[in-house]
């Protein structure tokens, strides 16, 4: 029976730029999900960009611009970054929506008739300047203990002292500068302390239920303190205005602060999904749910995700999630990723180098494993290994094989042999390596699957078809040889499908198959079966361009870009704010290169076109961009288009445009037309790409 499946990563701020730390998570999410739905199961996967706080409502304001028009431009920039990372995800939303404040409105009130809401009066820092109660990251001076300056209020980085802000010596607004007074205001709490919090968390995080790995269980024991002994702290959810969040209901001026809203956003993304695709909400999280739930996060979120969002879920009547994946944290060549050696590397600036997204995914998959140690991305080891692996063993099985079967036998495959070892080897692995994905194994998956490989190569250096080819009277041979090493490849390329999607998707249009699922590892092409022209798959990662990369995140990349989290348990950074970065202005009007590649110029297929009520010049678009994304797009095309002509049709469209609002709906972007600027020739004229291209493509 196939399993439903509900999968998150964790919501990324919406301050900052996406990079490669980040895309640990997202692409180990992804390679899952992958299998899932390979596996036939209903999995779905989504996310949301985490926009609430004081740090997102103090960018906009330096920005000059609302915090709705920054998180609309970042939600832009986010869904790009992922889409050329090839993270498919069912659904990409915003914590600033209808459905999470809806949800979050519907946990707060059921704990608050659960008697788990308390309200306190506390004392916190403010700032008389800037008129804002001030989160302990914003608050700087010189350490209690080693009398570092310009320390945060939580702790020392000097030295690595923990203390309350108020243990700071001449502490000074990070956000005015101006000294900050304690002033009390009234705070509300979950109680977390409470017995029933207690004894649930205690049974839910204990390392014989399973829903954490060993580390994280054990991390969890020492949080709640020996039995006997409550460790747990209330938790403050509140934050006074002026803050960018949802008010609390009947308390005016009071807002969630932004991490109870946060993990809600997973819950408001997959509503809104449900409405989107038919699907039921409750069958999901209702508390005798069959269905699973389960989030990855990095390790430094563990505290929310493990203790807050599990009891909250508990006592508003939800299901508790499935398991809690954590894993470790990226270093680049051994360190902290860092600016001035150019390794804090963004994933826009990967792929605007030119470096294939996959490379990327098949050096974190080889690396990837279940537990919560940190990972390396060696910048020597990612060309060699990419280049060895993919390149040399993988790829170049299909191009020693496949042209002689389209020049010599008319593109047909003659029976493979079943009994061939190489053969019967991956289709013995092939349930190994499904559970390895299960089980978050990717690296051992790999290992086994190179392993696999170099079978495949073995054979096709034992049979050489170069050699056959060149000996008349050896046909039979010939075709046996090649029809074997792509039947090998075929398998291979089920296995590796989930890490390399788009390689799998040309690897199935050039060997003419139905998108390939686990169960085709069982499988052989039958004789005669047609294959087309062998297209390219994937070139060498040239070592020059790891070095511009690196110069690239060099120059671009001053204090202020660095993505700053939002709260007191990660580094926010408050510095005065670097001039964005932008490319050398060119003369004349004209337009640099860089300036060029800003605009993501897609391939988009248009999956439906309706009129709009009440629009006279609009059709609405619903535009497939690939990887089971979609987009709405007002385009001002009515006078030119019958919108059910339309439908099918392939065109171009700009895929970064910020998303808009229009009195009709959101726009998430633009299709291009041409139309004569001096209206002497009428007519709007749609742009269209040769036949070929598929939706997702970049144009450029
Ligand atoms: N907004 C919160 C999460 C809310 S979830 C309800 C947040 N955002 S974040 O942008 O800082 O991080 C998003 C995810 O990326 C987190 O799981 C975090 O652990 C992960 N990573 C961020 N930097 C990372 C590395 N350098 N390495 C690996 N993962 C990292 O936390
Ligand atoms: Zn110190």
């Amino acid at each position: 029976m196939s399993r439903k499946i509900l999968v998150t990563s964790a919501l990324p701020y919406a301050n900052g730029a996406i990079h490669l730390g980040h895309l640990v998570e997202y692409i180990q999410t992804d390679i899952w999900v992958r299998s899932q739905k390979m596996a036939g199961n209903e999995c779905w996967y989504v996310c949301a960009d985490d926009t609430h706080g004081t740090p997102i409502m103090l960018r906009a304001e330096k920005e000059g611009i609302t915090p709705e028009q920054l998180i609309a431009r970042v939600h832009g920039e986010h869904a790009r970054d992922f889409a050329g990372f090839l993270v498919g995800f069912d659904n990409y939303y915003s914590t600033h929506s209808d459905e999470t404040r809806d949800c979050a409105n519907d946990i707060y009130r059921k704990l608050r008739a659960a008697g788990l809401i308390e309200t306190r009066t506390i004392e916190q820092y403010y700032d008389p300047v800037k008129q804002l109660f001030l989160p302990d990251r914003f608050i700087k001076g010189e350490c209690p203990k080693c009398h570092a300056k310009d320390q945060y209020g939580d702790n020392c980085e000097a030295c690595g002292a923990a203390y309350a802000p108020t243990d700071l010596i001449e502490p000074y607004s990070a956000v005015s500068g101006a000294k900050p007074e304690l002033r009390s205001s009234e705070h509300y709490f979950f109680k977390l302390s409470d017995p029933r919090c207690e004894a649930f968390l205690r049974r839910y995080t204990g390392r014989d239920n399973g829903v954490l790995q060993s580390e994280a269980a054990n991390k969890m024991q020492e949080w709640l303190g020996a039995p006997g002994e409550n460790k747990l702290t209330d938790w403050d959810i509140s934050r006074d205005a002026p803050y960018f969040g949802f008010e609390i209901p009947d308390a005016p001026g009071k807002y969630f602060y932004v991490w109870l809203d946060a993990p809600i956003g997973y819950m408001g993304s997959f509503k809104n999904l449900c409405a989107k695709q038919g699907l039921d909400f409750d069958e999901y999280f209702r508390p005798d749910s069959t269905t699973e739930l389960y989030h990855f996060i990095g390790k430094d979120i563990l505290y929310f995700h493990a203790l807050f969002w599990p009891a909250e879920l508990a006592h508003a009547g939800f299901r508790t999630p499935t398991r809690i994946f954590a894993h470790g944290f990226l270093t680049v060549d051994g360190a902290k990723m860092s600016k001035s050696r150019g390794t804090f590397i963004t994933a826009e600036s990967y792929l605007n180098t030119g470096l294939n997204p996959e490379w990327l995914r098949y050096y974190y998959a080889a690396k990837l494993s279940a537990s919560m140690e940190d990972i390396d991305l060696n910048l020597e080891d990612f060309c060699a290994r990419v280049n060895s692996d993919l390149v040399g063993k993988y790829v170049n099985i299909a191009s020693r094989s496949a042209g002689f079967i389209s020049k010599r036998f008319n593109g047909q495959l003659a029976p493979a042999d079943a009994e061939l070892p190489a053969i019967k080897a991956i289709q013995e692995a092939a349930g190994r390596i499904v559970e390895l994905y299960e089980a978050r194994e990717y690296g051992k998956a790999v290992r086994e699957i190179m392993a696999l490989t170099d079978g495949a190569n073995q054979y096709v250096d034992s049979v050489k078809p170069w050699e056959l080819a060149k000996q008349p009277g050896r046909e039979v041979e010939l075709h046996a040889a090649c029809s074997n090493a792509l039947n090998l490849f075929r398998l291979l390329t089920v296995l590796l499908k989930p890490i390399l999607p788009v390689v799998a998707a040309k690897v199935e249009q050039f060997m003419n198959l139905a998108p390939l699922a686990w169960a085709d590892a069982g499988t052989l092409l039958a004789a005669g079966h047609a294959i087309n022209a062998y297209e390219h798959l994937m070139t060498r990662v040239d070592p020059k361009l790891i070095d511009k990369l690196v110069e690239a995140n060099k120059e671009s990349l001053a204090p202020a870009a660095e993505t700053a989290a939002v709260d007191s348990k990660k580094a926010a950074k408050t510095e005065k704010p670097a001039a964005p970065k932008e490319a050398a202005p060119a003369a004349d009007g004209l337009c640099t290169i860089d300036d060029f590649m800003k605009v993501d110029l897609r391939i988009a297929r248009i999956a439906n076109a309706e009129h709009v009520e009440g629009a006279d010049k609009l059709v609405r678009l619903t535009l497939d961009v690939g990887d089971d994304q979609t987009r709405n797009v007002f385009a001002g095309i009515k006078a030119a288009y019958d919108p059910a002509q339309l439908v099918g049709r392939l065109t171009v469209m700009v895929a970064n445009l910020a998303p808009r609002k229009m009195k009709f709906g959101l726009s998430e972007g633009m299709v291009l037309a041409a139309s004569n600027v001096d209206g002497k020739t009428p007519g709007i004229y749609l742009l269209s790409p040769d036949s070929g291209a598929v939706p997702g493509m970049r144009v450029k």
